[in-house]
């Protein structure tokens, strides 16, 4: 376990390196940085070039919101001890990011669209990841909420959430173990 990613990573080892992170030092990333790795992040592929992902970059009154409205959630379901202590921890991540896709009438595109909002949060994480900024992609029933929408400033309509990204620089960078390639690689003839 370490808590420092490597300062100058090549693009392999920030492929590798990149974790998930789930608790994060108290200082706020330079927002240059985050802003330098939205503009990477929209080099994603992305058929028919829709370009369908959206960033809402949320500043402290906002992500205060997602806290009370997440903390107030768990509340309902798992008591206020539980709530508490997510509120704590949410309160003190120091960035947040909601990446959408804009929704297509056509079935399949939407699926092509939403894999291409896939490859942005991807690039997303790796960019920041190699300005020594973890995240994490969150998928949690907050993101569904439809209180959520107004909150963030989503037409649920016309849009879809992808992840509720969390960011900052990781107090622990948890070890992650991968199947090896022979586990899902098939060599054809
Ligand atoms: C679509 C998607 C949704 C995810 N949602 C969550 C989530 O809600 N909460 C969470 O802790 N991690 C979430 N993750 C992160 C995974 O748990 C994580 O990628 C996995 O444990 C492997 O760890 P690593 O990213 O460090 O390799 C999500 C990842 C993806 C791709």
């Amino acid at each position: 376990m370490t808590t420092a990613i490597d300062p100058t990573p090549t693009i392999d080892e920030t492929i590798r390196g990149r974790r998930t992170i789930g608790a994060f030092r108290p200082e706020v990333p330079a927002p240059e940085l985050v802003e330098a790795s939205l503009d990477l992040a929209r080099w994603a592929p992305n058929h028919k070039k829709t370009e369908p992902w959206r960033a809402y970059w949320l500043g402290p009154e906002t992500a205060r919101g997602v806290v009370e409205l997440n903390s107030a959630e768990i509340q309902k379901k798992k008591g206020s001890a539980e709530a508490e202590s997510k509120r704590k921890v949410w309160a003190a991540i120091p960035g947040w990011i909601v990446v959408t896709c804009v929704r297509s009438n056509d079935a399949f595109q939407h699926e092509e669209d939403y894999a291409a909002c896939c490859c942005f949060v991807q690039n997303l994480s790796l960019a920041l990841w190699s300005r020594g900024i973890g995240s994490k992609w969150s998928t949690g029933d907050v993101t569904r909420h439809p209180d959520f929408f107004p909150l963030v400033g989503i037409n649920p309509d016309s849009e879809r959430v992808v992840g509720l990204i969390m960011y900052g620089y990781p107090a622990v960078i948890p070890e992650q173990t991968r199947k090896p390639l022979s586990a899902f690689l098939t060599r054809n003839p």
